[in-house]
């Protein structure tokens, strides 16, 4: 006898239906399972078969053969153990096969056979969709991830005995849905930082205003305890709120990563803050079984590293190539994986190692020393950054006085506005930020009138700039004018961008 049922493989971040075929036939009592599989695929035998044999099921001693189709994906995880059970019970009888011909079956089995929950749920049950599975039976413990996916019923199983009731019988499990308006209206922003958490800073927070608005990465200078890391935490509340698609898009990577918590969707923006310690693995992802890696998980949000001279030089190198193209290609020998990695890098650093320098009467580095540290950031890494700032630290008294400070939701409708704009200057172009301009492009939307023109170059030869500086100049200015709402740069907005380069040059380039 034989009988097919339907699952799915996770390939980068979305789903791939895969056919689970078994067959039952005489000859030596064996089970064999082929389809290019990984190892804990293979395994699945053994869960299979003693999950069955507890779950009150008579398995014969047949020659069972079970075929994962198509051969040329590879085959991971352990999600298919309930479409391998449900396919043989299906080939043995105890199952009609039209009970789950348009159904896809994903849950790892315990021996007693009970369903765990597996990764990758919601890009699963949305390539089901997409298909057009009309159900799905996923883990109870996924189930979530799973409901806010419109168009396919889901139902929540929690061991092998209810999916074979309910496919005998469709009365006993209901469907869940969870209804997005209402997730989205949930969040409504009761974050719970925001930028009036922040006592003075003007200064640093206008060049977060305009990192933000065009998606520049952003470096922030200054001693402990100056408010780099309090700064940085609180960037992704002047970000615009999250669309559907981009929270599907978020939701599809922690889903994969396993760390969404059955939630549903991800509905903030991410704010990854890895140790200095973290691996290149963990950093951009990869792994025997490639898995996201914070580059990813930080999609849509803020990457923050912190204390960035502690990191392993060669960790941060492999940031390069993410931040140019916005995604983490990861190659194997059975194929090539991509993950988005569209986010904002923000890094903070100490000047020196006691962290104090230029202040002389607290630091005693010696101008080797502080060079030694800041050395450790490469030229083309420091190049990645649009904008430089130094957080100064407030006195005490200004910490006193409670003067009313501008919150995220007002800074986060200049921003939006100043996105607006870009997104419309660019509609045909494939970039959506000022950030993302080339010196072809930059050329063509950044131009400059004659006067402002000659201050650039005077600052040019002054400040001894490269030509990646002076591009980066542009592009910031360009931020700053639609930040503006001025379709021409002027003289105002260059000299404010030419600011967020000197300082820079004061740490990095005069030392
Ligand atoms: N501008 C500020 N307004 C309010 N609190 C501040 C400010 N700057 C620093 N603090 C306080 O000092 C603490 C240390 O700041 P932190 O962001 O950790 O500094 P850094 O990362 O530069 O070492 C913060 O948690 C906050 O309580
Ligand atoms: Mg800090
Ligand atoms: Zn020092």
């Amino acid at each position: 006898m034989f009988s097919k049922a339907f699952s799915a493989a996770i390939h980068g971040i979305d789903g791939m239906i895969v056919t689970v075929e078994a067959d039952v036939s005489d000859g030596l009592p064996v089970f064999d399972m082929v389809g290019f599989l990984g190892s804990e695929v293979k395994e699945a035998r053994e869960r299979v078969k003693i999950a069955l044999k507890n779950s009150g099921f008579k398995i014969p001693a047949k020659r069972i053969t079970v075929n994962l189709s198509p051969a040329d994906i590879r085959k991971e995880g352990t999600a298919f153990d309930l479409p391998v059970a449900i396919a043989i019970l299906g080939a043995f009888g105890h199952l009609p096969e039209e009970s789950f011909k348009d159904i896809l079956i994903i849950g790892e089995l315990s021996l007693n056979g009970r369903i765990n929950k597996v990764n990758g749920v919601l890009p699963i049950v949305y390539c089901a969709m997409q298909q057009g599975f009309k159900k799905c039976i996923i883990p109870m413990e996924n189930s979530r991830e799973g409901a806010v996916v419109e168009g396919i019923e889901t139902y929540g199983v929690s061991t092998l005995v209810e999916v074979v009731k309910f496919l005998n019988d469709e009365e006993t499990l209901e469907p869940l849905y969870i209804p997005r308006e209402e997730m989205f209206k949930d969040i409504s922003h009761k974050e719970s930082m925001d930028f009036s958490d922040v006592t003075g800073q003007r200064a640093a927070k206008r060049a977060i205003e305009i990192a933000v608005a065009g998606m520049h990465n952003i470096l922030m200078i200054g001693p402990p305890g100056s408010g780099k890391t309090m700064l940085a935490k609180r960037i992704p509340t002047i970000m615009p709120e999250l669309s559907f698609d981009e929270s599907m898009e978020i939701s599809k990577i922690y889903s994969i990563a396993g760390m969404l918590d059955n939630q549903g969707l991800i509905l903030r923006r991410p704010f990854r803050s890895p140790h200095h310690t973290i691996t290149t693995t963990a950093l951009v992802g990869g792994g025997r079984l490639p898995r996201p890696g914070e580059v990813s998980l930080a999609d849509q949000g803020v990457l923050f590293l912190d204390e960035l001279p502690e990191f392993q030089k060669n960790t941060i190198e492999v940031l390069r190539q993410p931040l140019e193209d916005r995604l983490v290609t990861i190659s194997r020998l059975n194929g090539t994986y991509v993950y988005p990695a569209n986010f904002m890098l923000v890094a903070a650093i100490n000047p020196c190692n006691c962290g104090f320098y230029p202040d002389r009467n607290r630091c005693n580095c010696s101008i080797n020393q502080v060079k030694r540290y800041l050395g450790k950031i490469s030229q083309p890494l420091l190049d990645r950054f649009d904008i430089c700032i130094e957080a100064i630290e407030i006195n005490y008294r200004e910490l006193a006085i409670k003067q009313k400070e501008e919150n995220s939701e007002e800074i986060r409708n200049r921003v939006r506005i100043a996105r607006e704009i870009q997104m419309n200057r660019y509609k045909d172009q494939s970039i959506y930020f000022n950030s993302q301009l080339i010196p072809r492009t930059i050329k063509a939307y950044c131009k400059l009138d004659k006067k402002d023109q000659d201050l650039l170059e005077e600052a040019f030869i002054k400040m001894n700039l490269s030509a990646r500086a002076y591009h980066r100049i542009l592009k910031v200015a360009r931020t700053i004018a639609d930040l503006d709402q001025s379709p021409q740069i002027k003289s105002k907005h260059i000299s404010e961008a030419i600011c967020y380069r000197s300082l820079d040059q004061k740490y990095f380039g005069t030392l």
